[in-house]
């Protein structure tokens, strides 16, 4: 039987940290055990954002390595630049017909740039273009010409799967025929908010990220500045409210995380042991992501390489995919 498929994608806008790594990456990689993946470099949706060529580009390869490094393997999982299936931007078109555009209107992440503008005494639509504006439809698209089953994704994406869902819903009623994949978001449990340096959800946008990439000596100092309450070194002290403990859950297993624990509890241990603990751990960890990530970095040659392979891949399925489409439409 036929796996089913499981796809997301990621936004070239910044090298990835931590928090995608565990939010997104990993548990991505955990599904394409079980499902078919295609796992794919948002790079038309970072446009909307990016204008600078170089960084565009040089982000997209940073998202390709982070894959690439994590586990992900080419030879069994689809790997793909979005820029690179341009039948992603006529199913957009076509779906572009079926979205009401109050739909749009309704999106989180445009009322919360509108939000920002009000406040600040701006024109509501302010620095706000067409593809930030559109970006949902964009994004069902990437997820309903891959007949995607599941997305993994991230509490602050459920939105758009469920727009995705809406617009595939009535196009399949408008032509009588289940020719899109209804798909389902896969969210990891609540638990999933990866905590920054300052206890807030990590995010580069609040720049409090613990990078994945960087050598030993910073990732210590950056773990040197979790924040932490100001509790003396004999206090007994509360694993389930401590950014240490919550961070150092998604590395450790349960005879290290009781141990652990416990030296919260007994007292006699300091934050700078802890997050010592904690950095080796982390460390051991990244450590061969992080030179393998290097060593693609330095030869982006075999970044593009593998990405052009995909690409062939991806094409190949998407153009079947939109020629039933087109079809079916009367285009
Ligand atoms: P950022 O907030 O740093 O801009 P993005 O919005 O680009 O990150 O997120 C890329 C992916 O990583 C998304 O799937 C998102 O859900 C996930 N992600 C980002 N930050 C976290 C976090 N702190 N905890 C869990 N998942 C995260
Ligand atoms: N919107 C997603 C984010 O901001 C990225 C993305 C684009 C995506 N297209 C997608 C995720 C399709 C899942 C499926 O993180």
């Amino acid at each position: 039987m036929n796996k089913k498929i499981s796809l997301t994608g990621i936004k070239p806008t910044g090298i990835p940290h931590l928090g995608n790594y565990l939010g997104a990456i990993r548990p991505a990689l955990k599904l394409s055990e079980e499902y078919q993946a295609r796992y794919f470099i948002a790079d038309y949706h970072a446009l909307n954002s990016i204008k600078s060529k170089e960084i565009l580009k040089e982000n997209t390869y940073a998202v390709a390595a982070t894959w690439l490094a994590s586990g992900l393997d080419p030879q069994k999982d689809l790997i793909y630049r979005q820029s690179d299936v341009p039948q992603i931007f006529e199913l957009t078109s076509m779906l572009m017909a079926f979205t009401p555009k109050g739909l749009m209107n309704r999106a989180h992440s445009y009322k919360a740039s509108v939000a920002n503008n009000k406040e600040a005494n701006k024109d509501d639509d302010a620095g706000i273009n067409m593809g930030l504006f559109t970006y949902p439809v964009l994004m069902a698209a990437d997820i309903l010409l891959f007949d995607t089953d599941v997305v993994p994704v991230g509490k602050d994406q459920i939105q758009h799967i469920e727009m995705t869902v809406d617009i595939a819903e009535v196009f399949n009623k408008n032509y009588k025929k289940n020719l899109l994949t209804i798909p389902k978001a896969i969210i990891d449990k609540d638990e999933n908010v990866i905590p920054g340096l300052d206890g807030r959800k990590m995010s580069k946008s609040y720049n409090n990220t613990i990078p994945l990439f960087e050598k030993e000596k910073k990732l210590r100092k950056t773990i040197m500045k979790i924040k932490t309450n100001s509790q003396g070194i004999e206090d007994s002290k509360d694993p389930d409210n401590c950014n240490i403990f919550s961070l150092y859950k998604y590395f450790a297993n349960q005879d290290e995380l009781a141990s652990l624990s416990e030296k919260y509890q007994k007292g006699g241990m300091g934050w700078g042991e802890a997050k010592e603990i904690l950095f080796q751990k982390i460390n051991s960890h990244l450590l061969p992501i992080r030179e393998k990530y290097h060593e693609l970095m330095e030869n982006k040659e075999e970044i593009e390489k593998v990405l052009i392979e995909g690409g062939e891949k991806a094409r190949k399925i998407a153009k079947e995919k939109i020629k039933i489409l087109k079809e079916e439409v009367g285009l």
